[in-house]
C-alpha cells in the first residue's frame, strides 16, 4: 500500500512536483491558519458577552481540524518523500527553508493543543465541536484544583500568544521566499506547489521543466 502510494508520487515528485495530496495539505493549512490568525485576532477585539463566546466558538472549531489534518500530513510527509527542486541548494537558504517548515509543523500542533488547553481548563468549559459538527472531548482537567487549571491556562493562553507570534513572522518570510524563488531566480519551487493545470500549450504546467538561463548571463557566455 505504501509502496503504492509511494510510485504514485513519485511520478510527481520526479518533476519537481509535491503530489496533489501534498499541495491539497499545503493550501487548505495554509487558508485555515491565516482565517484563524485574522478571526483569532478580531475576536480579541470583541468586548466580552455571548457574540466573543460564540465567536471563540468558531475560532475552535476551526483550529481543532488543523490538528488532524496535522497528523494526516506528518505521516504523508514521512512516508512520501517531497520533490527535489531548484531552490534545493546546499547552503543557508535550503537550510532556512527546513527550519521553517520545522517551525509551521511545530505551530500547526501547538496552536490546536494550547487552545484546546486554554478551552479545557476553564472553570467551567464550554462544549467543543470540530469543525462546528462533531463532539470533541475536553481534555482531562476536572480533576486540578481550580488553581492548577488557572495556571494551565496562562500557560497555555502565554504558549498560543508566542506561537502566533512566531507565525506572523515566519509566513511573510515564507512567502517572500517563494515569491523570490519564483520571480527572481525562475526557480521551479512555487510551480511545484500550485495545483497542476494540465495544458500542453501552457509551459508553466509543462511537463519536464528545466530551469531557464539565469536573466544576467555571465561573461563567457556573452562572449
Ligand atoms: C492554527 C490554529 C490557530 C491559530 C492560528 C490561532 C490564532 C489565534 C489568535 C491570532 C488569537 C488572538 C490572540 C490575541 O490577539 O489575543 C487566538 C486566541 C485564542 N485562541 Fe487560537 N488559534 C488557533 C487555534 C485555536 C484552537 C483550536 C482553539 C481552541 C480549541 C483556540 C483557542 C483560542 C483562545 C481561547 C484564544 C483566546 C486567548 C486569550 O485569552 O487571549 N485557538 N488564537
Ligand atoms: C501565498 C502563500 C504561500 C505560498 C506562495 C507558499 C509557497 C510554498 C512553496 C513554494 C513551498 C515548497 C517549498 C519547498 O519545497 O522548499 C511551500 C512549502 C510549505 N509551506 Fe507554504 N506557501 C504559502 C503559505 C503557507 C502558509 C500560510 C503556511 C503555514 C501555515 C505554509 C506552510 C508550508 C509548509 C509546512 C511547507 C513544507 C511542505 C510540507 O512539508 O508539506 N505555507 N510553500
Amino acid at each position: 500500500m505504501i509502496r503504492a502510494l509511494r510510485l504514485w508520487a513519485r511520478k510527481h515528485t520526479e518533476r519537481g512536483r509535491y503530489s496533489p495530496v501534498g499541495v491539497a495539505f499545503h493550501w487548505v493549512m495554509a487558508f485555515l491558519v491565516l482565517f484563524q490568525l485574522g478571526w483569532g485576532y478580531y475576536t480579541s477585539w470583541i468586548p466580552v458577552g455571548g457574540d466573543k463566546l460564540y465567536a471563540y466558538q468558531v475560532h475552535s472549531a476551526v483550529g481543532l481540524p488543523i490538528l488532524l489534518l496535522a497528523l494526516g500530513r506528518l505521516g504523508w510527509r514521512l512516508l512520501i518523500p517531497g520533490p527535489v527542486n531548484d531552490a534545493d541548494e546546499p547552503g543557508w537558504q535550503s537550510q532556512f527553508a527546513y527550519a521553517v517548515h520545522y517551525v509551521f509543523y511545530i505551530a500547526f500542533f501547538g496552536l490546536p493543543l494550547t487552545g484546546w488547553a486554554m478551552w479545557s481548563s476553564t472553570a467551567e468549559p464550554g462544549a467543543l465541536y470540530l469543525a462546528g459538527i462533531i463532539p470533541w472531548p475536553q481534555l482531562p482537567f476536572d480533576q486540578l484544583s481550580l488553581d492548577q487549571r488557572w495556571q494551565v491556562m496562562q500557560a497555555a493562553e502565554t504558549v498560543h500568544l508566542w506561537l502566533v507570534v512566531t507565525v506572523l513572522i515566519v509566513i511573510p518570510l515564507h512567502v517572500g521566499a517563494s515569491l523570490k524563488h519564483h520571480f527572481w531566480d525562475r526557480h521551479d519551487v512555487l510551480r511545484g506547489m500550485l495545483p497542476e493545470v494540465p495544458d500542453a500549450e501552457d509551459p508553466q504546467a509543462a511537463p519536464q521543466h528545466s530551469p531557464r538561463e539565469p536573466r544576467i548571463p555571465d561573461e563567457k557566455a556573452a562572449g
